[in-house]
């Protein structure tokens, strides 16, 4: 049985000023027609053995979650709902922990960011159903990308040897977001993947590492969890307790320490679709390399990402350009700075 579980708690301000914090990326139509969030889901029909998933975000965001599901005609097997956001290890540690609550310690968990683009989903099911028996057996699998650049937003993967039971590797080292230099002489080396943050592992094994080396944040959630309060397909958390909890990634509490990570090679056109660039990188390009999501026009302007609401914008003679029109904001940025847009987010909220 796999269960997947949805992490739809991110805020992605690199995609300012279309992702906000009332609607942010995951639940917008960024890529096709369905939201970030809506094709995740959707991606894994056709795996067999596949349970309804758990999703966990925001409070704020919960009925956006119920909507856009039931838009699909697909029902959550629950709706975790965060009073405050403590990333990706707790969020994990609550769904394994609700898991453990209905009697299914050894259910396998599909952990899924709701953010990502993969082009490939057969190729994504065969790597699911190939990480399985590991999972199964008692690793923590995750996925690894082969890197094309020497990009210091992922954690990286040296792999050893292949497991002897089943398909994948053992981890040599992970190593979460290295500095510049570090990652570029890993890009050199050809030893290493990304992490994809994707993984696959049993909820009673995940809880067993958790407790090693970040028993803090399992208390937390355990109290957490304890005294929620359910309301249909919603559990909301107690916030008192989830307040208290230390915020730290699962790739720092537990993949970079764990000695039973293993990481199934990805090739399936996998994108983290983390700032405007990736969203220029997925799009279909006209012949020009012009990527129009709207109304625009252009004249003599190559390679740039034109993203519209509103109104109609052109573009003449000029190149590499990130232009987002929204009601109430205009982004024109390089696409080679696109990462720079939080700064802009930044002087927003200090406004405020
Ligand atoms: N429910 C919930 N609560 N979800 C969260 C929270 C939270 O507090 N924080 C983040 N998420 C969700 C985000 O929406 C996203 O889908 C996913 O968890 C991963 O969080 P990011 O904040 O996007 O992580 P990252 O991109 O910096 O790094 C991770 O992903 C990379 C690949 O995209 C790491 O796993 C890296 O190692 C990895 O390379
Ligand atoms: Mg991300």
């Amino acid at each position: 049985m796999i269960t997947p579980i949805i992490l739809s708690g991110g805020s992605g301000t690199r995609l300012w000023p279309l992702s906000r914090q009332l609607r942010p990326k995951q639940f917008l139509p960024i890529v096709g027609n369905d939201t970030l969030f809506q094709e995740t889901v959707q991606r894994l029909h056709g795996i067999e053995g596949l349970q309804p998933p758990f999703v966990i975000c925001n409070e704020d965001h919960r009925f956006m979650v119920a909507e856009q599901l039931q838009a699909l005609g697909l029902q959550a097997q629950g709706i975790l709902l965060e009073p405050v956001g403590r990333n990706t290890a707790p969020a994990i540690a609550l769904a394994a922990l609700r898991l453990l609550q209905q009697n299914q310690a050894d259910a396998v968990m599909l952990v899924l960011p709701a953010d990502h683009v993969i082009h490939d989903a057969p190729a994504f099911h065969q790597a699911v159903i190939q990480a399985a028996q590991a999972a199964y057996n008692g690793h923590l699998v995750t996925f690894g990308i082969v890197p094309h650049c020497a990009e210091t937003g992922y954690g990286y993967i040296r792999h050893g040897e292949p497991l002897a039971d089943s398909a994948g590797y053992r981890v040599a080292a992970f190593v979460e977001k290295p500095d510049q230099s570090t990652a570029a002489a890993y890009l050199e080396s050809g030893h290493y993947l990304w992490n994809s943050g994707m993984f696959l592992f049993r909820a009673d094994y995940f809880l067993k590492e958790l407790a090693d080396y970040a028993p803090d944040v399992l208390s937390a959630c355990e109290t957490a969890l304890a005294n929620a309060k359910s309301d249909s397909d919603f559990i909301r958390l107690d916030s008192v307790a989830f307040a208290a909890c230390p915020a730290i990634s699962v790739d720092y509490a537990v993949m970079e320490k764990t000695a039973r990570a293993v990481v199934i090679p990805l090739d399936a056109g996998w994108n983290d679709v983390g700032a405007w660039s990736a969203v220029w990188e997925v799009g279909q390009a006209d012949h020009n390399g012009n990527v129009i999501r709207g109304d625009a026009l252009t004249h003599n302007a190559n390679n740039n990402l034109i993203y519209t609401e509103h109104r109609l914008v052109s573009l003449v003679g000029v190149d590499n350009l990130v232009v987002v029109e929204t009601k109430d904001a205009t982004l024109v940025a390089h696409r080679d700075q696109v990462q720079d847009v939080k700064h802009i987010v930044g002087q927003l909220q200090a406004r405020q």
